[in-house]
């Protein structure tokens, strides 16, 4: 099943993933799915914006189908980052697949029904959202702003909507929340923070996306005096510099990984430079001030350099602390298994904080690198997981 799955989107030169939502790889990955779910004669519910979930509901008759009742869910997303890994994603679709597998071969009957959950966007890789089926989802990203947001070719989400056949008025707050009496999310850990093969989430750390505008004059790369130019390169270049000490100083994050340069020539000083800032720390009072203290370093900078600066947050999100009963619950069941936070985002925070019972299972990244094609987990480390998913789903569903 992994193999099915695995070659879909896969760039055959750096060996990484490219799955934004709604393009081809993503929609080849999600049709995969179903064709899964199919096979297994999971009955699909999809909502409005494209999440979907496929339950498995032994008691059909009694639940009603699709089931009527509250379930317990686990899955994650198919889309990736640019040139992503294999496992960020895909690992906790297939886990959960798998471990539906395994329960049914032991002559498992859940008492609730346990739906697979595939969600749309995760990684916000085309249209900068973050979390962004969930987000809608959950109502905390209107169907207005969700709708309006764009890709660097200006398509905007309704118009990927339509081109996928989706229709954007369906767009909102998601019924399927309704179904969802606990969540549980099955992720390949992204850090060097688990030594065992499988752990349980604490925590998510609060993160936010910022755009970082900086303004200036273009002029002639060989006839314009150092001592004369607006060079709004330079003033992101030291922005850039002090957000990395900051992040240092305060043990937390701070990476600008994408940039939009005008005109993007090599013989002209730049007039315009946009960068994004992801920023990331332990709690909310850091990720804020770590914000303020990179912010007046670029305003004070451009005054230096006779530009402009303006900051504009796209998305943050809050600290999210799982519940600490059900975490318990899952570290019994799993006899012990270690607790960690994380600095990844996952929509499970999105539907946390939306008040559903939720919990993460992590399965341990030796090398610690994600987000890059040489993310890496373990054979026996990922079935591991798969037992340890349905242990837990085996727990919640009797
Ligand atoms: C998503 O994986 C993120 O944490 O950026
Ligand atoms: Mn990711
Ligand atoms: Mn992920
Ligand atoms: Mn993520």
């Amino acid at each position: 099943m992994w193999a099915d799955q695995s070659a879909i989107g896969r760039d055959a030169e750096t060996g990484g993933y490219t799955r934004g939502g709604w393009t081809p790889s993503e929609r080849e990955a999600t049709a995969w799915f179903l064709d899964q779910c199919a096979t297994r004669d999971l009955t699909v519910e999809s909502d409005g914006i494209g999440n979907l979930i496929a339950w498995w509901d032994p008691r059909g008759t009694d639940l009603g189908h699709p089931p009527s009742g509250r379930g317990v869910v686990t899955g994650s997303h198919l889309d990736s980052v640019i040139d992503g890994g294999a496992f960020d994603g895909p690992l906790g679709v297939v886990s959960a697949l798998a471990a539906v597998d395994q329960l049914r071969r032991d002559g498992f009957t859940p008492s609730v029904p346990i739906g697979v959950g595939a969600f749309v966007e995760e990684e916000g890789s085309r249209f900068g959202m973050p979390c962004l089926g969930s987000r809608v989802a959950a109502g905390v990203l209107t169907a207005e702003k969700a709708l309006a947001l764009t890709d660097r070719q200006g398509v905007s989400l309704a118009r990927a909507l339509e081109a996928a056949g989706t229709d954007p008025a369906g767009v909102g707050p998601s019924p399927l929340l309704e179904r969802m009496g606990t969540f549980v999310e099955l992720h390949v850990e992204q850090g060097r923070g688990l030594t065992a093969p499988v752990g349980v989430a604490s925590s998510i750390w609060p993160h936010g996306r910022y755009r970082f505008t900086f303004e200036g004059e273009a002029n002639h790369a060989g006839t314009t005096l150092m001592e004369d130019r607006h060079d709004p390169m330079l003033t992101y270049a030291m922005t850039a510099l002090a957000a990395n000490k900051q992040a240092r100083l305060a043990g937390a994050r701070a990476t600008f990984g994408r940039l939009s340069i005008e005109p993007n020539g090599t013989n002209a000083v730049p007039s315009k430079v946009i960068a994004w800032l992801d920023a990331r720390a332990a709690d909310d009072a850091t990720l804020e001030s770590l914000l303020a203290a990179i912010t007046r370093q670029a305003v004070e900078r451009a005054e230096r350099d006779g530009t402009t600066v303006a900051v504009v947050p796209e998305s943050v999100s809050p600290i999210v602390d799982f519940p600490v009963g059900l975490r318990d619950r899952l570290v019994g069941v799993l006899d012990g298994a270690p607790v960690l936070p994380t600095g990844a985002g996952h929509d499970a925070g999105v539907f946390s904080a939306a008040g559903i019972p939720t919990a993460m299972l992590f399965v341990r990244n030796p090398t610690g690198i994600s987000h890059s094609p040489a993310e890496y987990a373990e054979e026996d480390d990922c079935l591991a997981g798969v037992e340890a998913l349905a242990a837990v789903l085996k727990d919640l569903a009797q």
